[in-house]
């Protein structure tokens, strides 16, 4: 067996014209890892996943499999890994037990051993009892497992899905985390590299996440991690019994507060950097200066903060065309 990584993509670019859709990306996923791709519409997410899937050349960088190269060993490559593209992809007019088998035979597989990982893996996402029926007759969610059965299908190394949850009720986004636990109980070397719009979806499923916009990759690390290291990632709201004298007003500054808004003589809101205790420590200092606190919430910063302060406010939306 080698002991490549299941992704390592370095500098890689693509380019539609003058246009840059990927400037130059790096990034490498570990074995067992599920590994986010986040960013605006139109950052570049699903075209860096058709060139780590081949199915689209880059312009120039390198991106390896399992240590197969993308270009020049596409069909190493193709063996090693699933995808559930943002497109549907189902037969509608199969059933799902069809749908899985067609798949099987691309890869080679037929017979008893086709029969077996085809029960398995519905059981796996929960359509055994659904094995019959014509995916026409599927609703969403039970659409996206299917897809997700038959991406696993060949035992992959690696499995991409391109916005997996996007447009399922609460319940079947669950279920697909659920599925993600699954298979990594069945399988703990399977990489995972997902995109999501969804930040708490991110923040719960992912071991790393990736922030991409404009075609570049801004950041990567953990969700603890990054939400732990954003400068305002802790927003405090502090009310005393009485107005905060002009010298205690510095005080709090001096601890380490920023963006501090006085709202009233006794309320004050401030940003701080998380994990370093600021607004227990100023409501400390208060206390000792004879103030009583009448509120103190400490709100942390979610991931989504973290995704706003790398890739701001505004809409990505084009000019009209002339
Ligand atoms: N074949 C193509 N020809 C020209 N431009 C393209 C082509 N494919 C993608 N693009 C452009 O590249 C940019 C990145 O598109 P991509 O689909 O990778 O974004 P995305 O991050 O997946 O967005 P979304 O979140 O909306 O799915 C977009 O501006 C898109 O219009
Ligand atoms: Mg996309």
């Amino acid at each position: 067996m080698s002991s490549a990584r299941p992704i390592e993509v370095e500098r890689l670019t693509r380019r539609f014209g003058d246009f840059v859709a990927d400037d130059a990306v790096s990034f490498s996923v570990e074995p067992g890892e599920i590994y986010g791709l986040l960013g605006p519409n139109g950052a570049g997410k699903t075209t860096l996943i058709r060139m780590v899937t081949t199915l689209l050349p880059p312009t120039s960088g390198t991106a390896r499999v399992v240590g197969h190269d993308v270009v020049r060993a596409k069909s190493a490559v193709r063996r090693r890994i699933g995808t559930v593209s943002q497109a549907q992809t189902t037969d509608e007019n199969l059933t799902v037990r069809e749908n899985l088998a067609v798949q099987g035979k691309m890869y080679g597989l037929w017979g008893r051993t086709l029969r077996e990982r085809i029960e398995h893996r519905l059981k796996q996402v929960g359509l055994w009892e659904r094995r019959d029926q014509i995916a026409r007759h599927l609703s969403g969610g039970m659409r996206r497992r299917l897809e997700i059965a038959r991406g696993v299908l060949h035992r992959p190394s690696v499995l991409f899905l391109d916005e997996p949850t996007t447009g399922l009720d609460p319940q079947s986004r669950r279920a697909i985390w659920d599925m993600f636990g699954e298979l990594r109980a069945h399988d703990p070397e399977l990489a995972i590299i997902l995109t999501t719009h969804a930040m708490e979806e991110a923040d719960h499923l992912c071991h790393r996440v990736a922030i991409l916009d404009q075609g570049k990759l801004l950041c990567e690390d953990s969700p603890a991690t990054l939400k732990r290291n954003l400068a305002t990632g802790e927003r405090v709201e502090l009310e005393t019994d009485r107005p905060i004298g002009e010298e205690d007003r510095r005080g709090i500054a001096e601890e380490g507060a920023s963006d501090v808004v006085f709202a009233s003589p006794t309320r004050v809101s401030f940003a701080a950097r998380p994990g370093e205790a600021t607004g227990r420590r100023v409501a400390r200092l208060l206390e000792i200066e004879g103030y009583h606190i009448v509120h103190l919430t400490i709100a942390l910063a979610t991931l989504e903060d973290v995704f706003f302060s790398y890739t701001g406010r505004a809409l990505r939306e084009p000019p009209p065309a002339a």
